[in-house]
């Protein structure tokens, strides 16, 4: 059996279980895999039929140009379907876009014109503005726009919505989704609304989004418009694919929390997941209380995780933002420390020697060694006290007849959150040894200045 062409193979994306990240929430909670798709993100169902409506309708005829604004995925479904049907592709993105998600456009044929971020969308340069410029200046050509088209949700409640409902026997309770143009969840959830009018549609929006605010007062609020790091999902403007009438609830989901949560998927579920995916299941873990053991919630995954690799799955990316803390490792404290040198006192060396080392390097805390093991370690407050109370000759004496206990050692795979149980008054430092096996000191101000 085979395909007559990929595009024959959007839809029928599977369901599968999660586990360990959904521990909290007493439902069973499905997650539908849309990565599964040729372009690796829903966006394939909507993009096709878009394209083929506007085939029926005579918008647009073999040998014509797709237009349309897009970040990614609905670029990449539709640059799919014009490289087997035989059209060209002209998408406008913004400078906000990652190199490697213009690069994916262009390696699949399409044409990528890159438009100012920092620009409102009635501005002539907005990438809005200048699709539907082209739009009218191309002949033959078919502007999209996924935003206010209705095939765009129509394709959702055509193929998503039925299959979730057989997929689950017609047992879903819940359907959560990401929100951006409005067209998943509101032809999904129509579709399972009509079959099931005791349906949760519950929609996943952003902080810097107006969907919460508009859905709860009927109120449109420039004030909740603001940048957001979180990819797919909320809007500042009201897309005409948003049916506000099928949502029951928004839930509002912090850059971090997404991310964070897009991270465990991947290593305790080994799904390798985008943002907005990482965003509904840190939602629906915001509202796990409302959920019973009876309730089936089905999440939707929108697209795969290869499209965030240098920002989400980057340590540095996670922890420029402020990101990473929660996880924060022993191995990152020391990849934080500017000189990486271990510098430790023999333990035949003399006070004055262990005293002048301190002063040189500026270093508060030293370990004794001998032979290459740690037998000690010696402070500044105890060479002072020895000085202080020998005054007299007494600095040629071996710095091991006033050491301390050895530092303890910690793995550099421990919690940062873990120091805390190593560092007392007493002891000032751990030493962590890392996969190269060089050791490495931590004191008490390497860890105040990662805090
Ligand atoms: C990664 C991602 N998540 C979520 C969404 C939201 O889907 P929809 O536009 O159907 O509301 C999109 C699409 O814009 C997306 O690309």
């Amino acid at each position: 059996m085979y395909y007559q062409n990929i595009l024959e193979t959007i839809g029928n994306t599977p369901l599968v279980k999660l586990n360990k990240v959904v521990a909290g929430v007493p439902a069973l909670v499905l997650g539908k895999i849309e990565t599964f798709n040729p372009g690796h993100s829903i966006k394939d169902r909507m993009a096709l039929k878009m394209l083929e409506d506007a085939e029926k309708r005579g918008d647009i005829k073999p040998g014509g140009t797709i237009i349309e604004c897009t970040s990614g995925n609905t670029g990449m479904g539709l640059a799919i379907a014009a490289a087997v049907r035989g059209y060209r592709c002209i998408f406008t993105t913004n400078d906000k876009q990652s190199k490697e998600k213009i690069d994916m456009l262009k390696a699949v044929g399409a044409e990528v014109i890159v438009c100012p971020t920092n620009v409102e969308s009635a501005d002539p340069r907005s990438y809005y503005s200048v699709s539907e410029r082209l739009s009218k200046e191309i002949p033959n050509s078919f502007w999209c726009n996924q935003y206010d088209n209705p095939s765009n949700r129509q394709a959702h409640y055509e193929s998503t919505g039925p299959e979730i409902w057989e997929q689950t026997e017609g047992k879903i309770t819940h359907l959560v989704v990401g929100v951006g143009t409005g067209g998943t969840i509101s032809g999904a959830g129509k579709y399972l609304k009509e079959k099931n009018t005791n349906m949760k549609i519950w929609g996943i929006d952003t902080y810097g989004s107006v969907f919460k605010k508009f859905h709860e007062t009927g109120k449109f609020d420039e004030n909740e418009i603001y940048p957001y790091i979180t990819e797919g999902i909320g809007e500042d403007v009201l897309p005409k694919n948003v049916d506000f009438s099928i949502i029951d609830h928004f839930e509002k989901v912090t850059d971090k929390d997404g991310a964070v949560m897009a991270r465990r998927i991947a290593r305790e579920e080994g799904i390798l997941l985008g943002y907005s995916a990482g965003s509904a299941i840190a939602g629906l873990v915001q509202m796990k209380d409302r959920l019973s053991k009876e309730d089936v919630v089905v999440v939707i995954f929108h697209d795969h995780g290869s499209r965030y690799i240098g920002k989400i799955f980057n340590d540095d990316w996670m922890r420029e933002r402020g990101f990473l803390d929660a996880e924060l490792k022993v191995k990152d404290l020391i990849a934080m420390k500017a000189d990486a040198g271990f510098v430790s006192v023999q333990a035949t060396e003399t006070v004055r020697d262990t005293f002048n080392i301190m002063k040189e390097k500026d270093l508060s805390q030293l370990p004794v060694m001998d032979n290459g093991n740690m037998i000690g370690s010696v402070t500044e407050s105890a060479v002072l006290t020895y000085l202080l109370e020998n005054p007299l000759n007494n600095t040629e004496k071996k710095v091991k007849t006033i050491m301390s206990k050895p530092f303890p050692v910690v793995a550099e795979d421990l919690a940062f959150s873990q120091l805390g149980k190593y560092i007392s008054r007493e002891i000032p430092a751990v030493v962590a040894k890392d996969k190269a096996g060089q050791l490495h000191v931590l004191t008490k101000y390497d860890i105040i200045r990662a805090v």
